[in-house]
């Protein structure tokens, strides 16, 4: 079956009028530096490879609401009630939410949360994260819908709704398999309606479940390595599951990229002791027991029994949704660390770059650069096997206080980065990519305000990421500019030549998220940048993508207390920004204590979907069922009344 992706790069040149808009886009993108506070050094714009004019330069100023341009829609108020909220004009319709049946006669959901692991196995699964649409043979009205179910709610041992009114009684075996089922990523097929609604193909033979228990291979330079061998498995090629799969990602030869986050949540230890090495501590293994308790049911999940199974999460996973019985691929070329996404690019060449954030405070910003290209209709089943890992430093640049600066990408090469290579620490690439993280620790990379989602123009290649926030910042820098940064920042960069492979950049920050009505002198950076205004002020950006047509959406995963330092930024919320103008409008606010997180659209640019993760986290929501029902975690498929583009 001939299959295609929303955004194919290779599809771009043949379509003449989206063609003229980003030629449109790339002119003015060069010429873009703007400026966030008073600082006016140029410095920087010596990388540029283009003009430099003084378009949207330093005028400190928002554009008004109905400026024509990107954003079409008209901006919301936030919102602390238990629903979503939408830009006039727009629908949001709840869709496939946790225990959703995804196989033709299996029963209902049971309300009551009581559902056992084997119905949970066949059921969509809980806290919806990363999404993408695979449309089938280009539609954009039946596709794949590939989500990430990130993990369960738990809070101080306890699963705060997965087992429903049996929540406070002891854990099981069968509590324990639920959960493991209720972790990693549902594929399904979804047709839309002659009435316009969509449903799900419940006969289809796509409709999957992949589970923290699925059997999965280990692919790449790392496979094998005495550090991923179990008692279980003598190979080091043949792990169990994928979990925490936060931020995800997808490739242009139809696959899915799950990423693996907090694994070290699920490895604890009921010994006693605290036998932990350096890499366990650097990567946040628990010296006692885990959050998610499965270490008292299986073995492998006690590190001090299976000090090695922890090394084999941590990874990118490529799923291929179109082929059922496909065994998902672990991909060790891509380094081990708390992944939140996947960002691909094409280089020059035509080789595959992928960019992904490591999600912890004072972490990295990482990209993989393949040896091979890829080949339209070829086979690139084994493109992410092998390439060139790298990691970020993001330099001043200048003495000027500009917000933007230069970078290089280092090498994480043992046998040709000469720290690496004289680092006997490392005995092998292999170690190098299993702890990924110390090996960045060793080159000197620069620590970043907890890396989330990264986002490629579909034009220009700018690469945009999301700085969620950093309450252990004690020492500022040019790209994290602010210590105890609680309300994050957007910051991207130019890749030298535009070539997605190259090793040095330029940066600036994008947004700096703020609250002018909370701190109301603007030379505070606590008020943020000048893009930020008391309409449209947020805090924790985390969710980001950019549509095809180069509108870049942004979702918040923070504070939603609505008071002190969070006043008048109410719940988590999706925002829209024009990457030229820099202007951000507030699109939507989702339910109480929930995250807003996963963009994805169909090929025509008319149906978004994103998903609403843990609302009533802290127990205050009912949504989407409303009544007395447990709140879940669900798909939101947004159209436009008048069948229009998401955005205009
Ligand atoms: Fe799962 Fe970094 O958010
Ligand atoms: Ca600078
Ligand atoms: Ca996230
Ligand atoms: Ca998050």
């Amino acid at each position: 079956m001939q299959n295609s992706c929303p955004i194919d790069p290779e599809d771009l040149p043949s379509n003449t009028s989206a063609n003229e808009h980003f030629q449109d886009v790339v002119e003015r993108a060069y010429s873009r530096r703007g400026f966030l506070k008073s600082g006016i050094g140029l410095s920087a714009a010596l990388f540029l490879s283009g003009p430099i004019s003084a378009y949207g330069a330093a005028t400190g100023k928002s554009p008004q609401p109905g400026t024509a341009g990107l954003l079409g829609f008209q901006a919301i108020p936030i919102s602390t009630d238990d629903t979503i909220k939408i830009a006039p004009g727009y629908t949001a319709t709840v869709f496939a939410p946790w225990g959703t049946p995804l196989f033709k006669g299996d029963p209902a959901w049971k309300a009551d949360g009581s559902d056992n692991a084997a119905a949970q196995a066949r059921q969509v699964g809980d806290n919806h994260d990363g999404i993408h649409f695979f449309a089938i043979e280009g539609s954009s009205t039946e596709g794949l819908l590939v989500m990430n179910h990130e993990y369960a709610t738990v809070k101080k041992g306890e699963y705060t709704w997965l087992f429903g009114a049996d929540r406070t009684g002891p854990l099981t075996v069968d509590k324990v398999h639920k959960a493991i089922h209720a972790h990693g990523v549902s594929v399904i097929h979804i047709v839309r309606t002659n009435g316009g609604t969509w449903e799900i193909k419940l006969d289809s033979p796509y409709n999957r479940r992949i589970t923290a228990a699925t059997p999965m291979e280990l692919t790449g330079p790392a496979a094998g390595d005495p550090l991923l061998r179990t008692k279980a498995d003598a190979s080091g090629k043949q792990v169990l599951g994928t979990f925490n799969n936060c931020g995800n990602g997808w490739t242009p030869w139809n696959t899915y990229l799950a990423c693996e986050e907090n694994f070290n949540n699920y490895f604890g230890t009921l010994s006693g002791e605290d036998t932990r090495n350096a890499a366990q501590k650097r990567y946040g293994i628990s010296a006692k027991g885990s959050a998610f308790r499965w270490e008292e049911f299986e073995e492998r999940y006690d590190y001090v029994k299976e000090p090695n199974e922890a090394n084999r999460h941590g990874w990118i996973v490529e799923i291929d949704p179109f082929d059922p019985a496909s065994t998902p691929r672990k991909r060790t070329a891509l380094g081990r660390f708390k992944h939140e996404n996947a960002a691909y690019a094409l280089a020059a060449d035509g080789r595959v770059v992928i960019y992904m954030g490591d999600d912890q405070r004072n972490d990295y910003i990482y990209k993989f650069v393949s040896d091979n290209t890829y080949r339209k209709g070829g086979d690139n089943s084994s493109l992410l096997d092998a390439g060139r890992l790298y990691v970020a430093r993001f330099d001043d640049g200048d003495t000027a206080d500009d917000f933007m600066g230069t970078g290089q990408w280092i090498l994480l090469d043992k046998s040709d980065n000469p720290t690496l290579s004289a680092d006997t620490s490392f005995t092998s690439q292999a170690e190098v990519l299993i702890h990924a993280r110390l090996a960045a620790d060793a080159v000197g990379a620069t620590k970043m305000d907890r890396p989330e989602w990264v986002s490629v123009h579909p034009a220009t290649g700018e690469v945009y990421v999301t700085l969620t926030n950093n309450n252990k910042r004690t020492t500022p820098d040019a790209v994290n500019p602010r210590a105890n940064n609680i309300y994050g920042q957007i910051v991207r960069w130019r890749e030298a030549d535009s070539d997605a492979a190259a090793t040095r950049f330029e940066w600036d920050i994008f947004v700096l998220a703020g609250n002018p009505i909370k701190h109301t002198d603007r030379n505070d950076l606590a008020s943020g940048s000048a893009n930020i205004t008391a309409d449209n002020t947020f805090n924790s950006p985390d969710g980001l993508a950019f549509d095809s047509h180069g509108r870049l959406w942004i979702q918040t995963d923070g504070k939603y207390s609505n008071s002190g330092d969070y006043e008048g930024q109410g719940n988590n919320q999706m925002l829209c920004a024009d990457p030229v103008s820099k202007e951000i409008r507030r699109f939507l606010t989702g339910p109480k204590e929930c995250e807003v997180t996963g963009i994805a659209f169909t090929p025509d640019s008319k149906t978004l979907f994103i998903n609403i993760q843990h609302p009533g986290e802290a127990g205050d929501s009912h949504w989407p069922d409303g009544g007395t029902a447990i709140p879940r975690s669900a798909t939101v498929i947004i159209t436009k009344d008048d069948g229009g583009v998401i955005g205009t």
